[in-house]
């Protein structure tokens, strides 16, 4: 796609929150990206404008049908005041992936992440400076043709939207507590489990607010046709430290192929930490727990970084893992991962980019 960007200025920019009150999506920056698609301009009219609502048709597809993908990746300040993206190319493939599930046309991924990029540099004063803080952005892209019939929209609108984020959870380094659920279940292979779509997360919510009345931060869910395998939590993959051996759900087509997944494992393999992608019975999980087998239990998402997990209940059985606390495995994939997010670590596996 060649076409320039066009940026509107806005007058009076927003007071910006205080670190101490970023939490996690809370806050929003003064602009945002976006631009359209129609069958007979494809991808039209990038431009950058000041942050607002979004007038749509009350028959846009989108509030009818669903028909919607979105990313989440972060901007990092270095020690030394660079901006870096990390691997955005990665976001610009599933995003791809995404689309074609959904039926919503491809998007140019290198004119995306070039848009992201002049994004973020016009918002540079909103990128975060303290540790574990970073600012988050949300590209999206919604179905927008306004029409009642179940059919792929024919207009599209591309948003990406910046938030200034602290930690997910909100527990800073404390472990979360996981309770696994066993009636809801959250994709089925075939569907559209490994999309990054809304329809997932709206399917999650009755689970999660179960588990949050029941004191958990997260739901880990098992697969939809035998409720038997451990696919993935609400915000994250999951890894388990098991005897030694580091152990992750394999991508099945229902779980979601997360980038700071992939850079786990990468990492665990460069470090020649022995882990294996498969299939894990929530039935065998606990028994290795029981005989006391179950060293480390963390997540790991854009969002959710690396998040280790000190309590899993499944059923009426609950384990503490690592006492409750960090472990050190999770402890040295947080500081090496968020050390070259942030510049201190150096980038030998040429993950970041500059803005
Ligand atoms: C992310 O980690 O970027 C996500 O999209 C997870 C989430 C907050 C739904």
């Amino acid at each position: 796609m060649d076409q320039s960007i066009t940026f509107t200025e806005k007058d009076q920019l927003k007071a910006k929150p205080e670190s101490v009150q970023l939490g996690f999506g809370k806050y929003f920056t003064d602009y945002m990206f976006e631009m359209d698609y129609s069958l007979e301009k494809g991808w039209h009219d990038p431009r950058i404008a000041p942050y607002a609502p979004v007038a749509l048709d009350p028959a846009a597809m989108i509030f009818h049908y669903g028909q919607e993908v979105f990313e989440g990746l972060k901007a990092y300040r270095a020690k030394d005041g660079r901006i870096l993206l990390f691997r955005p190319e990665k976001n610009m493939k599933r995003m791809n992936q995404s689309c074609a599930r959904l039926n919503i046309p491809k998007i140019d991924g290198k004119f995306v992440i070039k848009a992201i990029k002049k994004l973020v540099a016009i918002e540079k004063d909103w990128v975060p400076t303290e540790p574990g803080q970073s600012l988050y952005i949300r590209p999206f892209i919604i179905g927008t043709e306004p029409f009642l019939g179940v059919h792929p929209s024919g207009s599209y609108k591309l948003l990406v939207i910046c938030s200034p984020v602290g930690s997910y959870f909100g527990r800073n380094t404390k472990p979360v507590k996981i309770y696994v659920e066993d009636e809801f279940v959250r994709a089925v292979k075939g569907g559209v489990g490994f999309a990054k779509t809304s329809g997932n997360y709206a399917a999650s919510l009755r689970a999660q607010t179960k588990a949050e009345e029941l004191g958990f931060d997260q739901v880990l869910w098992l697969d939809g046709v035998e409720h038997k395998y451990i696919e993935e939590v609400g915000s994250m993959n999951i890894f388990f430290k098991v005897d030694g051996e580091v152990w992750t759900p394999e991508l099945d087509g229902s779980i979601l192929p997360g980038i700071t997944r992939d850079s786990v494992l990468e990492l665990l393999k460069k470090w020649g930490v022995p882990v294996k992608e498969k299939k894990i019975s929530v039935k065998k999980l606990f028994k290795k727990a029981e005989k006391q087998k179950l060293e480390e239990v963390f997540g790991t998402g854009t969002a959710a970084v690396i998040s280790p997990v000190g309590f899993l209940k499944w059923e009426d059985r609950v384990v503490k893992v690592a006492n409750g606390e960090t472990g050190k495995l999770s402890k040295k994939l947080y500081e090496t991962l968020t050390g070259i997010q942030n510049g201190t670590i150096k980038d030998d596996m040429g993950w970041t980019q500059e803005v």
